[in-house]
């Protein structure tokens, strides 16, 4: 069975899925760092592949940008492939002095302004929960990999260009460290199917820092840290 976003055969999609919100990037990680990858999806080109790492079966897809995009694809591994995990691996922009480019968070809990939960399943809470036990691999395989982990609260926001600082400030309240796009939507989608999320993300850019950048070569060395932690994680 296929759904409309994927034509893969729910047995090429591995239990554990990778999901970077850049196609070309799960493109990327498994051409990298997984042994033997099959492309299992190309529509809309939302790359999805399989592959193993040191013999275990994982894969990697998209998820575009945004909680509707992830909303779709995190639902239909979830329900229709049987995954049972899906460990977010994206980027956030920092709204803490503590951040700084390259630092790699775990999203201890995810707020959102977003109606994406009321609207899914009548669920009006404004925070969504990663997996305890995912969280407590990740902290225990960052510490063996020497990797420093900034857990924080992530304001996942459905709005990329703002016009004022309202909406970060709302967040900043609410305790959160940092913004990106997906995982309040991911979070819940794994609670109401009774399924595994995790998010890492690597901070791209900051709030605070605005003259700090980063060299593109920077940048992927900065994934390369969060992609081991993540799959050394996920094998374990
Ligand atoms: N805003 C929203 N999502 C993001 C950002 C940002 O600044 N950086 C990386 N993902």
């Amino acid at each position: 069975m296929s759904t409309p976003h994927n034509s893969a055969h729910p047995d090429q999609i591995a239990p554990i899925v990778l999901m970077p919100g850049d196609p070309l990037r799960a493109k990327a990680i498994a051409e990298k760092y997984l042994k033997d990858p099959i492309c299992f999806n190309s529509v809309r080109n939302m790359l999805g592949y399989t592959g193993t790492y040191k013999g275990q079966k994982i894969s990697v897809m998209g998820s575009g940008m945004g909680m509707p995009s992830i909303g779709i694809y995190s639902y239909e591994l979830y329900r229709f492939y049987n995954v049972e995990t899906i460990l977010r691996v994206g980027s956030c922009g920092a709204y803490s002095p503590d951040l700084h480019l390259r630092d790699v968070v775990l999203v201890d809990s995810a707020w959102s302004e977003s109606t994406y939960a009321r609207s899914q399943s009548d669920d009006p809470r404004s925070i969504q929960l990663p997996d305890s036990g995912i969280n407590q691999i990740l902290v225990q395989t960052a510490q063996h990999l020497e990797i420093p982990l900034k857990p924080i609260r992530i304001h996942s926001s459905d709005v990329f260009y703002h016009e004022d600082d309202k909406a970060a400030d709302l967040a900043k309240q609410n305790g959160c460290a940092a913004v990106e796009m997906e995982s309040f939507a991911l979070f819940h989608n794994a609670d109401i199917l009774g399924k595994k999320a995790a998010c890492l993300c690597t901070v791209s850019d900051s709030f605070v820092y605005t003259d700090e950048e980063l060299t593109s070569q920077e940048r992927e060395q900065d994934m390369d840290a969060m992609i081991r932690l993540a799959l050394e994680s996920v094998i374990r």
